[in-house]
């Protein structure tokens, strides 16, 4: 059915979480294995974290910035990437900063909640590589502290990705959701916006998701990865 879905749809978007990389090494949020089990994010992820807790703030997001130098993008990213090409999908909305998609070649793409491969200075905004964190560099030469251009607990999405992503979710006739648990908002609402406009809803998601009551089509027992793979060889492009 989901193949059939893809092939009659004019307009696909992909959402993706957190789960659409844990199949290249990468630990999601709030599964069992999740980042946010060991850790509370509002003590880490946050700019009072930045402010008060500085050392374990710069020790948390140095080991993620090291995970996305050593971990790579999976089959299934580049399935996407390849969909993009041939005009399968129209664009990628992602919560994900391990900046992935674009590696595995995806273009239209959307960094909802920004990027781990860059930095910039809490103080006067200047943008550097994150391999600053790598080589235990955390300060500006104007003297301000480098965090990752991730946006942290209480901060504004960056408003170019967020109307990007509006424009996005009202075009789409199918929307197929990868990996999230759709906990977090705005972003979970463009699933909703999604199927307010039309659109036909479907998540992909080892666990049940805020959002599985409204979607039109649920897979909770597949893993992402073969799923795409299996949908590819289907769809045999
Ligand atoms: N295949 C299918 N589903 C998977 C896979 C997989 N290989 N691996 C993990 N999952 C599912 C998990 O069961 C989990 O429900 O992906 C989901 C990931 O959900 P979260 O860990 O909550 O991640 P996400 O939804 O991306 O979190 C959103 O929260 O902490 C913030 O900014 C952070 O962008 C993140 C946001």
């Amino acid at each position: 059915m989901l193949k059939q879905w893809i092939l009659d749809s004019a307009y696909t978007v992909i959402f993706t979480g957190a789960g659409m990389s844990t199949e290249s090494g990468l630990p999601d949020f709030r599964s069992s294995r999740g980042l946010w089990k060991q850790k509370d994010p509002s003590q880490i992820a946050s700019i009072q974290a930045l402010n008060e807790n500085v050392q374990d703030f710069i020790e948390f997001y140095r080991t993620r910035v090291l995970g996305v130098k050593e971990y790579k993008p999976h089959r299934g990213h580049y399935i996407l990437a390849k969909w993009e090409d041939i005009g399968i999908i129209q664009s990628i909305i992602t919560q994900n900063v391990d900046g992935f998609h674009q590696l595995a070649g995806s273009k239209r793409v959307a960094e909802l909640h920004g990027t781990l491969q860059k930095l910039h200075c809490q103080s006067c905004g200047k943008e550097y590589s994150s391999e600053e964190y790598i080589k235990e560099d955390y300060y500006c030469k104007c003297g301000g502290i480098l965090r990752p251009s991730i946006v942290l607990f209480g901060e504004a999405l960056p408003e170019e990705a967020f109307n990007f992503s509006l424009r996005e979710t009202e075009k789409a006739e199918l929307f197929i959701v990868l990996g999230s648990s759709l906990s977090v908002t705005p972003a979970n609402q463009l699933p909703l916006f999604a199927k307010e406009n039309g659109a036909k809803l479907v998540i992909v998601n080892q666990e049940p998701t805020a959002l599985d009551f409204y979607a039109d089509l649920v897979f909770h027992d597949r893993k992402i990865g073969e799923l795409l793979k299996e949908l590819d060889q289907e769809l045999d492009m």
